[in-house]
This record gives structure tokens, sequence and C-alpha cells, in this order.
């Protein structure tokens, strides 16, 4: 199989991932506890993996808050800071995980920035539409659909300079883009283990730059004594046993981020996009939605004339090339770019595609079509 759907998770891994979790599943108890060998070798696993994630993330060890996924992540960081009715800022690319949790919440919903690899046109609607009355502001860093690069940084820099949290999505850019929570000044930045970071599914991570309400009450193994969360982190964000499985996983997932290098990832990734653009601009019945290397990483949308995308999805899965067409649960992301009523397909690439993988994909799209 071709694949090319590391927008939903990075299927290739580094093999140390999948042998780092087989090992600790056979010997790794539960982390803090137990005194014996097997919880204190769990407990220093995790604790390792702490200390990877803050070194990648610029950040201290005990503000890296493990979670399930992205969207839980996201779920304890919108809800510890927007109530029914508070006005929330948000661009014109988020995704479901943000846009669900602020709808049921109740939250007034101001959409800035929605034209497509326009980062300047996005700061300055950022900065006209946070107001003293903003309560947050929500940005996805890399678009799930398009792999438009939202200019972040600058949208960090309004919050700080007018109090205001900051909630950075990372989901599709942790592991390829440098991201310094330092820098960034974040409340919160959310991201999955599964994808940029080769982590296991079931691994995510929440740098948490203040203490946060609680999504889930437990154990922690730390002041039992007390029947309320723990007001540390990470222990307040982490009630029942950790997946130490996934995590032992995720810590080889961050090692190879780090040896490579973030920045080295995403130019690997930008040469396969463009790669790809260049072969479909040969293809007149194909219309892609392309930027450039400064606003776009490793996530390319296109559509076929004449042809639903389920449809172009379909004949590439039986070519034995994942893709993945639709909504890719984005539909904010989608209107925006006016793709709304027709959705996309859509090509992620990773670290462990190659070129080959690339003209493949385009050989199969030469026939498709008249
Ligand atoms: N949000 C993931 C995707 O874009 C699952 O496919």
């Amino acid at each position: 199989m071709i694949y090319l759907d590391n927008g939903a998770t990075t299927l290739l891994k580094p093999k140390s991932v999948s042998r780092a979790s087989a090992y600790a599943i056979r010997h790794y108890a539960s982390p803090g506890r137990g005194g014996y060998r097997a919880a204190m070798e769990a407990a220093e696993e995790v604790y390792n993996c702490r200390e990877l994630a803050a070194k990648l993330f610029d950040t201290q060890p005990d503000q890296i808050a493990f979670t399930l996924n992205a969207t839980h992540g996201l779920n304890v960081a919108i809800k510890s800071l927007i109530g029914p009715g508070d006005r929330v800022v948000v661009s014109g690319f988020e995704h479901n995980a943000v846009m669900r949790p602020l709808v049921a919440i109740g939250a007034d919903v101001v959409i800035a920035g929605r034209r497509l690899f326009d980062p300047d046109g996005a700061v300055e609607e950022f900065s006209e539409a946070i107001t003293p009355e903003t309560k947050a502001v929500i940005c996805n860093h890399v678009s799930n659909v398009f792999g438009y690069i939202l200019p972040v940084e600058k949208i960090a820099e309004i919050c700080k300079e007018r109090e205001i949290p900051f909630i950075l999505d990372a989901s599709q850019s942790a592991g390829c883009m440098e991201i310094s929570h330092r820098d960034l000044g974040a409340a919160f930045i959310a991201m999955p283990g599964h994808k940029g970071l080769y982590g296991p599914q079931g691994t995510g991570i929440l740098v948490c730059g203040q203490l946060g309400k609680t999504l889930l009450e437990g154990g922690t193994g730390s002041q039992s004594e007390l029947l309320t969360m723990p007001e540390f982190l990470p222990d307040r964000q982490e009630a029942g046993t950790h997946n130490v499985t996934g995590i032992c996983g995720l810590a080889k997932g961050l090692e190879f981020v780090l040896a490579q290098g973030p920045v080295h990832i995403l130019r690997h990734e930008q040469r396969l996009i463009e790669k790809a653009v260049e072969g479909l601009a040969d293809m007149p019945y194909v219309h892609c939605y392309a930027g450039n290397s400064c606003t776009q990483a490793g996530v390319l949308s296109f559509n076929v004339e004449g042809m639903d995308c389920e449809e172009v999805g379909q004949y590439l899965a039986q070519h034995d090339i994942a893709v993945r067409a639709g909504l890719h649960c984005a539909p904010v992301a989608h209107e925006s770019a006016g793709t709304d009523k027709t959705g996309t397909v859509r090509v992620s690439v990773g670290a462990f595609n190659s070129k080959r993988d690339i003209a493949a994909f385009l050989g199969k799209m030469k026939k498709l079509h008249r």
C-alpha cells in the first residue's frame, strides 16, 4: 500500500516505536502506584517521555500532560477557559475538535481569517476581532484539510499584548514545525501523539501553561488523602492509570523527531507536496488547492472535474493508495475555501514517504480520466 493519509495518523513509524510498546506491555506496571521495580521503571519511562516532549516544545516536564488524543486536550483547554455566551475568536480553518466543544458550551464564536493561504490577512482579521471582551483565542497551526500554515506566532503575540489566553491546536504541526511554548506563551497547546510525533494511537499531549479545569477526576497516585484533584501539574490532568504502552512508544517517536529535527521533516514533506502539485498541474481535470513553501505544509487537497471526491478516494483505494476524501471533520475549513458542498480529496505525507510514493499516486491519477 502507498500510504498518503498521515493527516489522519502516521501508519509508517520508526520501528523503535512498536518495539518499545511491546516491551512495555510485558514489563511495566502502573507508574506512581508502587515502590516495586515494574512500577518504578514504568514511572521512569513516563517521565522520560515527558522530558523529551518538554525539550521538543520548549517547556518544563511538569507542564506536559498526557491525553488520549488532541481532541481530549482541546476539550480540557476549551472547557477550562470558555463558558456559555463567552466570546471566543477562532480561525476559519478549525477542526470539529474545536468547533463542537464550543457549540456544545454555547460560546459566542467569532471566525477570523477565512482566506486560504493568506497569513497576513489572517493576522489583520484576528487583530480586529480580538476585543477586551474576548475570553480566549483558538487557532489551528496547520489546516488538516489544506496544509495551510497559519501565522500563529503573530496571533499569539497579539494575545500576549492584550492579555487574552491563547490555545494552539497543533494536531498537524507537532513534529514538523518548531513550537516553543515559552515564546508563544500559550495557555494550552493540544496535539495527538499518533500523527507527526509518530507515537501509537491513543496518545496525545496537552502542554499546559496553567492548571485548568479537570475533564476527568480520579486517582493520581498523589495526595490520595484528598477527595479533590491535586492543584499541581501534571497530576491534575492525568486521572487514572496512564497509557504506559502508548507513552513508551511515543517516547521513541519523540526521539525520532528530535533526531531528525522538525524543520528537516517539514522540508521533506513540502518537497513531496511540491512534486504532487507539479504532477497534478499537467492534468487539466484536476483542481489543486496549493500555497507555497511559507504557507503550506505536507497536506494537499484537490478535486477532479466531474467526479465526486469519495469516488476518487475509492478509485485510489482500489489501487492500494490510501488518501482521505470528504470533509475531514472540518466543515468550517471547507466553508472557508468554498469546498463545503463538494469536499476534497486529501493527500497527506509523512517522514517515511518518498518521491516514489508520489510518482505512484500521480501514475494512477493520470489514468483516471479522459
Ligand atoms: N483529524 C484527522 C484527519 O484530518 C483525523 O484526518
